[in-house]
């Protein structure tokens, strides 16, 4: 765990022409690790080295795969699907909700008792949506505190039973899971999937040769894999986030006349609502150079300052941007008109309730908003002007943090950020990239 620290900012942001590139993709990183101890041989794994990947790859060495690190590459050694051996009886998953549902997916074909713990932040979030689906193929939550929250202790069954899995959350976290579980489980399982959630694990397995078939049938899409087949090691370089890549976006879009240029970013459709978001508030952000890597597409992002409109954004788009609706919600607070973001629930039980925090963090600067369970509207003021003092708490969450960092550079609010080490489970590299922009803040330690 990183030590605590704060961030004192003062001083608005000089406007910057830069060429960056930011820290490698979170989600495709942890897949890659857990994907990798299934196979049989060494895998090479270059991915985001954060905490939350840390978490990832400490829990699979407790479950006996043996991974080492040479130069900022990984091998994994595989052992192949149902190697896991219990050296210890708890891991720990820290702040990362990715590595607990992963693991509560790909423990539930194993017999031994295993107990999952996690840090305040995660103690606090559901894994009911996993644990219903896993009860279904046999494997049982022997303790847990409140039913379904963590600390618990997992129990699998050797004889998983394949089925059809009807997904209920628009969620790429419970959709992996159950891909997981699906692997030691021999026969077909099927899942029925009704929302746009990203799909890093069916692109990875299906570059793993996996036997994974997937039919779009209207909206609806159905993913079948059978499971207890032998896949080989791979070796994968893993490319820059798009949740990271947005901070610097926004940043650039709010300055006066800024010009970022950002290198080689992973641009699944899944995780790019932002972009639509943006341009349709009037952003003209050119993603260019667009190639296809490991099943994945890459491009270049070129974006210019531009005042923006504020918008009404419909539900539907959400899961593909579940994870930049902060730093979304800074821009239209400093953008012109009304926004509205709706159906946006799912953003309560994340890391922390980000419609609270943001709200807590643009209402203190003089910014107008009002909420509902699930929705969220920003009176946008381009012209605010704050000058008092203000400290912000970012309960263990990431990016509540780089939210308000972008937010006090941006106009130059005498801003206290505490808990800002939290920052280091997605990016860890993101301060270092603001000094390069030429930002000025204070480590309080
Ligand atoms: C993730 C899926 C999303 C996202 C999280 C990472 C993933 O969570 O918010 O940061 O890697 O699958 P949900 O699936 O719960 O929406």
């Amino acid at each position: 765990m990183s030590k605590k620290f704060s961030i004192l900012i003062k001083k608005k942001l000089k406007d910057f022409n830069q060429t960056l590139s930011v820290d490698k993709d979170k989600s495709i990183t942890h897949r890659a690790f857990f994907l990798a101890s299934q196979c049989q041989g060494i895998s090479c794994i270059d991915g985001l080295e954060s905490e939350d990947i840390f978490e990832t790859i400490n829990c699979l060495k407790n479950l006996g795969v043996r991974i080492f690190k040479k130069k900022n590459k990984y091998f994994v050694f595989g052992n192949g699907i149902g190697s896991l051996r219990k050296f210890k009886n708890i891991i720990y998953c820290g702040n990362s909700g990715t590595t607990a549902r992963f693991f509560l997916g790909l423990l539930s074909t194993y017999q031994f008792p295993i107990k999952i713990t996690g840090d305040a932040s995660l103690s606090k979030r559901p894994m009911g949506r996993v644990i219903k689906y896993i009860n279904k193929i046999g494997a049982e939550i022997v303790e847990a505190k409140n039913k379904f929250n963590l600390p618990l202790v997992i129990q699998g069954t050797n004889y998983p039973l394949a089925q059809q899995h009807i997904l209920d959350v628009p969620s790429a976290q419970v959709k992996t899971a159950i891909l997981l579980s699906a692997l030691g489980t021999l026969g077909t399982t099927e899942i029925v999937e009704n929302f746009d959630t990203r799909d890093h694990t069916e692109i990875l397995l299906k570059y793993l040769g996996a036997p994974i078939r997937i039919k779009k049938i209207g909206n609806k899409k159905i993913i079948s894999l059978r499971g207890c087949e032998e896949m080989q090691s791979f070796n994968i370089n893993v490319p820059p986030d798009p949740s990271n890549a947005c901070f610097f976006i926004v940043q650039t879009l709010c300055m006066k006349k800024s010009q970022i240029k950002l290198k080689n970013v992973c641009i699944n459709y899944f995780r790019t609502g932002f972009i639509d978001i943006l341009n349709k508030m009037g952003a003209r952000i050119k993603v260019y150079n667009k190639r296809k890597i490991k099943g994945e597409y890459v491009a270049d992002i070129l974006v210019k300052s531009k005042r923006l409109k504020n918008i009404s954004v419909p539900k539907s788009i959400i899961p593909r941007t579940i994870d930049e609706l902060p730093i979304l919600f800074v821009i239209c607070g400093l953008s012109q008109g009304k926004a509205k973001f709706n159906g946006i629930a799912e953003l309560r039980i994340k890391e922390s309730d980000r419609i609270a925090a943001m709200e807590k963090g643009l209402n203190l600067i003089g910014i107008r908003t009002k909420s509902t369970k699930d929705t969220l509207t920003i009176y946008g003021n381009p012209n605010i002007k704050f000058q008092k003092k203000i400290s912000l708490p970012t309960n263990l969450d990431h990016r509540i943090a780089m939210s308000f960092f972008i937010l006090g550079q941006t106009l130059g609010v005498h801003m206290t950020i505490k808990g800002f080490e939290s920052v280091n489970s997605s990016f860890p590299n993101f301060l270092k990239l603001q000094k390069k922009l030429g930002a000025k803040y204070e480590i309080k330690k």
